[in-house]
């Protein structure tokens, strides 16, 4: 594979008693988009997590940029340069979308917020800067969670079921801005999706999963619709 961002290898993880992951082994190449797909519940957002270290991994390890950081604590990953953008959003309602987005700033060095950036990928967030977060459409707070995420400039972007909730017109705006975030910025995307039609206008490579294993990966390019419907219906 050309440049890893992220390469993780027999990466466990478990809630208690109960494994989840079972020795995952995934790639991210710098720049391009890697989805994850998978039905409910195979352990997609428990994979996000502990990459971001949000669940500890008792074996294997995770490397970013060609550093072991399976032992550092999630802010120290996210200063790194890993974004992530949980499953459901996580908007704080009562905060403005300003202070949203400066929430940003914690996983990063810098001290201010790329506003001229942000704006231009999401001018709706320029004019709704000083409503609070839970007066949002989930779209709009799908958008204010990626701007956040971008607001800690990172190199790798967690990404998991963006398009869940969300009206059609507004996934295909959200497809755009993740191929401008790595044509424009060179921002690798870890991508967890299950809808395909999203999907596959912006997937550059697979991996599919199952009971917390990958069970295939391929080339977006080498690899069919029926394939892939194939292997989320396992
Ligand atoms: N906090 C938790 N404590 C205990 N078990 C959990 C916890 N979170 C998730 N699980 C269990 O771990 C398994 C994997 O969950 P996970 O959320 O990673 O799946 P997922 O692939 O993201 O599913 P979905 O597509 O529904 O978001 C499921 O069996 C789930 O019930
Ligand atoms: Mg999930």
């Amino acid at each position: 594979m050309e440049n890893k961002i992220l390469d993780t290898k027999g990466v466990t993880a478990a809630y208690g008693e109960s494994q989840i992951l079972w020795g995952i082994d995934l790639n991210v190449a710098s720049a391009k988009i890697t989805t994850i797909m998978g039905r409910n519940g195979v352990g997609k957002t428990t994979l996000l997590k502990t990459i971001i270290g949000l669940i500890k991994n008792p074996e294997g390890t995770i490397q970013y940029n060609g550093e072991d950081i399976s032992k550092l604590p999630p802010h120290k990953r996210a200063k790194l340069g890993i974004g992530y953008v949980p499953q459901g959003r996580e908007i704080i309602p009562k905060l403005t979308v300003y202070e949203n987005l400066k929430l940003g700033l914690e996983s990063t060095t810098e001290t201010t917020i790329p506003e001229e950036e942000i704006y231009e990928l999401f001018p709706i967030l320029k004019d709704f800067r000083k409503r609070l977060g839970g007066n949002l459409s989930g779209g709009q707070q799908q958008q204010l969670a990626i701007a956040r995420a971008i607001t800690g400039r990172p190199k790798l972007l967690l990404l998991d079921e963006p398009t869940e909730g969300i009206q059609p017109s507004i996934s295909q705006e959200i497809a755009k801005i993740l191929l401008r975030l790595k044509e424009e910025k060179n921002i690798a995307t870890l991508l967890v999706e299950q809808k395909i039609d999203f999907a596959k206008g912006i997937t550059d490579y697979y991996y599919f999963m199952n009971r917390g294993k990958v069970v295939a990966q391929s080339k977006a390019s080498e690899i069919s619709i029926e394939e892939i419907n194939s292997y989320n219906s396992i």
